[in-house]
C-alpha cells in the first residue's frame, strides 16, 4: 500500500509499515530525525495531493487544541481556528483510509467525536496517555498487549526545548498495531 504518514519527524509509524513491505512516506515541515529517504519535507496538504496515497495517519499539532491547554483557549482564538481548518482538511482528505489520532481535544466539540480512545498501557506500554482516533474506512485498533503500569511519564519529563518531541513521540506499540491491524485492511471505500 502507498501510504502516507503526515505530521511525523520520528519516523516511528513509517517505519512500521515500512518494515511489512509498505511503501510509506512520512511527511513534517521539520526533517526526519532519522534522515530517512522516505521523508517529505513538506506541509502536509500538499503531500496529500503529491501523489495517489492508498492509506493516511496524520498526527496534526495539538498544541491549539488539547482540552489540557484549556486555559489559554481565550488568546489564541485565531491559532485555533487554524489548528481546527488544519484537522478539518486531512480529514477530508481524498484518501480513501484515513486515522487521524490527536489527544482529548477540541476537535471533538467542533468537527466529531473521537472513533475511539486508545491508551500506552493497552499496546505493551507502562503508561497513560488518552489518544483519540477519527477513523475513515479503518477498524477500530485492538489492544495487543495490556501491561500493569499506569505511569503518566509526560509529567517527569524535564523542561527543555525538545520536550514537546518527547511528549508527541509516536509510542512504538501503537505504530506496530496499526502497521499490522491497518496495513492490509481493505476499508468499504
Ligand atoms: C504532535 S507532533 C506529531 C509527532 C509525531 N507523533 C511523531 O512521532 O513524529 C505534530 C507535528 O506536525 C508537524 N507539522 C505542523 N504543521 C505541519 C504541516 N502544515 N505539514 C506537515 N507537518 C506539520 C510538526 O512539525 C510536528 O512535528
Amino acid at each position: 500500500m502507498r501510504i502516507l504518514i503526515a505530521c511525523e519527524f520520528s519516523g516511528v509509524v513509517r517505519r512500521a509499515f515500512r518494515a511489512r513491505g509498505h511503501d510509506a512516506w512520512s511527511c513534517d515541515l521539520l526533517p526526519a530525525e532519522d534522515g530517512s529517504e522516505f521523508h517529505l519535507q513538506m506541509d502536509a496538504i500538499a503531500a496529500v495531493f503529491a501523489r495517489e496515497w492508498d492509506l493516511m495517519v496524520c498526527h496534526p499539532p495539538c498544541q491549539h487544541l488539547a482540552v489540557s491547554g484549556a486555559r489559554w483557549f481565550k488568546d489564541k482564538a485565531k491559532e485555533q481556528e487554524a489548528a481546527l481548518e488544519f484537522a478539518r482538511s486531512l480529514l477530508n482528505a481524498p484518501i480513501p483510509r484515513i486515522a487521524l489520532e490527536n489527544p482529548i481535544s477540541i476537535i471533538s466539540s467542533r468537527i466529531r467525536k473521537p472513533d475511539q480512545i486508545i491508551q500506552p498501557w493497552q499496546f505493551g506500554h507502562g503508561e497513560t496517555k488518552a489518544t483519540c482516533l477519527w477513523l475513515k474506512n479503518l477498524p477500530k485498533l485492538v489492544p495487543t498487549n495490556i501491561v500493569e503500569g499506569r505511569e503518566a511519564r509526560v509529567h517527569r519529563m524535564p523542561p527543555g526545548p525538545d520536550r514537546w518531541k518527547e511528549r508527541s513521540r509516536t509510542f512504538t506499540g501503537i505504530a506496530e498495531a496499526m502497521a499490522d491491524q491497518w496495513g492490509n485492511h481493505e476499508g468499504a471505500a
